[in-house]
């Protein structure tokens, strides 16, 4: 009889959480039963799946007694309150928050790039920042071919990195401004329609912030090298769904655009979109609802013999967060690393 395991998503009624839901259908996740957890003010809520309402819960101490896998999209204190629980109740955690992702004992995970980290987890698995997956699903095929001494990026990040709430924000906001009212600003500091600011996430010292520090770190990790010498500039726009990259790399050697193109164009997760003659490159509204990164404009950096500059679009709620975690989600169920349901039932 085929495995099948029973699922809770912490964060269902979330932008997140609504893919993840998408995906364990569209990909037929082998799904034993199916668990919707959000907050207290979503209990009773129903979201649909597969034909049929499912209703959403409050999570509770109660949620995970009888859960395999817990995929978690609401946020690093719900992470850090709730996972330790599931884990102890025998689930394991895939989470998409930044809570555990630099816990050393947590494996952080691209299975484009690093699949076999998953297999070292203790009962949690970190899903990286969107930035940092939908770079390194691009960065990493180069890298291993030749490796890069100097990585810079500057982001063009959607609204959608900060959830359904500050999407429809970015809406309500461009109706108010071209009805002559003053936009409201909730989810953002400052408003984003027709506007956009460097990423508001905390500064440390040295002037860079914790979305910037994120891209630094988690690449460092993904990669196994600690020195990876990478700098970011992040920046809000005002784009719905899915971020874009300008990336800069340095090698050590000359790296021709022909052989990054031949790579780039059989590479795992990655799309190569250039048309030269139309000046049609990756775009966030060609990205939205795709599983793959587009990237392109691939060109020798004309400021140093050995660098080349890459562009690219990759949707921000699916591979830079959902879809990824479900490919970790398949990884497990593919080399057995959760517990199935049939398995339980017969013990
Ligand atoms: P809720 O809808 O009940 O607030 P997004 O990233 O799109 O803003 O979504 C965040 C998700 O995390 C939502 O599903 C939200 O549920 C959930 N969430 C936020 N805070 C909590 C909490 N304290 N406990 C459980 N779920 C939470």
């Amino acid at each position: 009889m085929p495995k099948s395991y029973r699922v809770a998503i912490l964060g269902a009624t979330g932008a997140v959480g609504t893919e993840l839901l998408q995906l364990l259908d569209s990909r037929q996740f082998p799904l034993g039963d199916l668990k919707l957890l959000a907050s207290a003010r979503s209990a009773g809520k129903t979201l649909e799946f597969q034909g049929s309402k499912l209703k959403v819960e409050a999570v509770t101490e109660d949620s995970f007694k009888d859960v395999d896998l817990l995929l978690a999209s609401a946020g690093g204190s719900t992470s850090k309150q709730w996972i330790p629980l599931a884990v102890s109740s025998g689930a394991v955690a895939i989470d998409n928050s930044s809570a555990f992702r630099m816990d050393p004992e947590v494996p952080l995970v691209v299975p484009e790039v690093n699949p076999e980290a998953a297999a070292t987890h203790k009962g949690i698995i970190a899903n990286p920042n969107c930035t940092t997956i939908l770079m390194a699903v691009a960065v990493w095929p180069l890298h291993k071919l030749q490796p890069i001494r100097r990585l810079i990026a500057a982001t063009y990040q959607s609204a959608s990195g900060a959830g359904a709430r500050a999407m429809e924000e970015v809406l309500t906001q461009t109706k108010a401004i071209l009805q002559g009212e003053t936009p409201k600003t909730e989810a953002f500091p400052y408003p984003l329609a027709f506007n956009l600011f460097p990423h508001n996430s905390p500064l440390n010292d040295r002037g860079y912030c914790q979305e910037e520090m994120k891209m630094v770190n988690e690449t460092r990790k993904i990669f196994g090298e600690s020195e990876l010498r990478i700098s970011a500039t992040c920046v809000r726009v005002p784009v719905l769904r899915a971020h874009s990259e300008a990336i800069n790399l340095e090698f050590n050697e000359p790296f021709s655009v022909s052989k990054a193109r031949e790579i780039l164009r059989d590479a795992p997760g990655v799309r190569l979109v250039e048309d030269w003659q139309a000046n049609y490159f990756p775009m966030p509204i060609d990205a939205t609802g795709r599983d793959e990164v587009l990237v392109g404009r691939i060109r020798q950096d004309i400021s140093q013999s050995c660098g080349l500059e890459l562009w690219l679009s990759g949707d921000q709620i699916r591979k830079g967060a959902a879809l990824n975690a479900v490919q970790i989600a398949e990884l497990l169920v593919e080399k057995d690393l959760l517990k199935p349901a049939a398995s339980l039932a017969m013990t």
